[in-house]
């Protein structure tokens, strides 16, 4: 009985060789597995025979299906390794395949037009020596109204104009919150710009989100002047449309500055003639800056006969909606696609 065994574990090897050297695919290597090794293929059956055996007959043929076993494995593995080495080996034309054909593309993300501005702002600002500042955006009573010096029945401090927890806290109206902050744990000179979201109950509409993101400036030193405030907004507003543009002040009132003052830019769209973007007006509106209230320097322990400075902000949205031609600030919020990969 044995012998026979042996016999047929001969036949089934030389039969696994012969289907495995016409195998061209690791589909086919798989198709003689199973016709060997599968539920019904030859050596499964086989070895099935070792229970018709007698006892003293079991253990050669246990021991030869078990070499043959270990044999039909390796040549599978064998026969895989080969297909796989050639499918790693250099394609020639004219072999079927056109290596001419471009590859796979990942799609790679890139950063939200709002993140992009804000990075450039960073550098601008870098350049000339500011550093970047941060401060939280639930912020306390304190910190966004009462130390810039904005008295208690000022219009901003409506809960129609904040949004206000129940605790008291509020998310942050504006980032001046951060010159209180930095001024807090900082003695003068102070040279910082704070770039991060700002809230206010605002229903949306083309210009308006009730998220959105500034832009912070504060400049404290000896003897700085509003013509230091102007010269440092002409610089960014040049470096960031070109030289070209213009800026222009008008008279503005801020509890938190004196004097304040709103500033424009030259609309870059048509130089200052008229357009849609600007409406008509030649200016775009960009934010309101000024030079520090002795109050607020007075609030955070400065001695505002010694120093003095300047604060701006900017609307990024403003900003990069003048960059990019863009007419609707919703479009930055709805996270399409289509919209965010043209910039
Ligand atoms: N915080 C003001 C606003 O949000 C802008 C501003 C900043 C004005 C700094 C003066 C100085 O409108």
């Amino acid at each position: 009985m044995s012998t026979s065994i042996q016999k047929q574990l001969d036949l089934i090897l030389a039969d696994t060789e012969k289907m495995l050297s016409s195998a061209k695919t690791l589909a086919d290597i798989e198709g003689v597995r199973v016709k060997i090794n599968g539920r019904k293929g030859s050596f499964t059956v086989l070895s099935k025979e070792l229970g018709k055996l007698t006892k003293e007959e079991r253990p050669e043929a246990g021991k030869a299906l078990n070499i043959a076993k270990n044999k039909i494995s390796s040549l599978l593995a064998e026969a895989k390794e080969k297909i796989n080495a050639e499918s790693v080996a250099p394609i020639r034309v004219g072999e079927g395949v056109d290596v001419t054909l471009p590859g796979r593309k990942w799609p790679v993300g890139k950063k939200h037009p709002i993140t992009q501005t804000i990075d450039d702002c960073i550098d601008i600002f870098r350049r000339i020596g500011f550093i970047v500042a941060e401060g939280p955006n639930i912020e306390t009573i304190y910190h966004c109204f009462d130390a810039l010096n904005t008295p208690e029945d000022h219009p901003s401090r409506e809960p129609s104009d904040t949004f206000y927890f129940a605790d008291g806290r509020l998310l942050r109206t504006h980032t001046s919150t951060v010159q209180i902050r930095v001024m807090e744990t900082q003695k003068p000179p102070v040279r910082i710009i704070a770039p991060g979201p700002a809230f206010r109950p605002d229903t949306p509409d083309a210009s308006h989100s009730a998220n959105f993101h500034q832009v912070e400036g504060l400049y404290i030193d000896k003897d700085v002047s509003l013509a230091d405030l102007k010269s440092v907004l002409l610089y960014f507003a040049k470096e960031l449309l070109g030289d070209d543009v213009q800026i222009r002040f008008r008279p503005h009132y801020f509890p938190f500055t004196e004097p304040s003052i709103e500033y424009d830019f030259s609309c870059t769209g048509c130089n200052g003639k008229g357009c849609r973007i600007c409406k008509y007006s030649g200016w775009l509106e960009i934010s309101g800056a000024g030079m520090v209230d002795p109050n607020v320097l007075k609030n955070v322990s400065y001695n505002s006969e010694v120093w003095s400075g300047f604060a701006w902000g900017m609307g990024v949205e403003r900003i990069a909606m003048i960059r990019y031609g863009i007419n609707d600030i919703r479009y930055f919020y709805d996270n399409d696609v289509r919209f965010l990969r043209q910039f």
